[in-house]
């Protein structure tokens, strides 16, 4: 009885996985010290993020990547250093962005 609990909650856990895909995440990997949603800060916003690659179907993928290595050149000057820490909810959190 206790492992079928233990299995089910282990499941809610990973129900609930894509609901962390938000603010918080990007909090916790330090991504709000460059980035707001609705604002350009030294990043910029992540809603301008989603708008320019709105469309292109490899967006959450390459996204991802520029998440976990870096970019530099897509926005402006200042470059985005690589974010390895990151590299595990890299994932999550461009999906987040995409469909902000
Ligand atoms: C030190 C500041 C800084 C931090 C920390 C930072 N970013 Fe960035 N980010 C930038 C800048 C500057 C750009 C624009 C780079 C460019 O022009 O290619 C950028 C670009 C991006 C892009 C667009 C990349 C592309 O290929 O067009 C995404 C997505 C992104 N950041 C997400 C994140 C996430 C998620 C985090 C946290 C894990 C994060 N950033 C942390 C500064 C930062």
């Amino acid at each position: 009885m206790k492992r079928i609990t233990l299995a089910l909650t282990a499941a809610g856990l990973l129900l609930a996985g894509p609901a962390l895909a938000d603010e918080a995440l990007a909090k916790k990997n330090m991504c709000t010290t460059c980035h707001a949603v609705d604002k350009k800060m030294v990043g910029p916003s992540f809603k301008d993020i989603a708008a320019k690659y709105k469309g292109s179907k490899d967006a959450e993928k390459m996204l991802a990547e520029s998440i976990a290595k870096g970019s530099k050149g897509k926005f402006g000057a200042m470059p985005m250093p690589p974010q390895p820490k990151a590299a595990g909810d890299a994932a999550a959190l461009a999906k987040w962005i995409m469909g902000l």
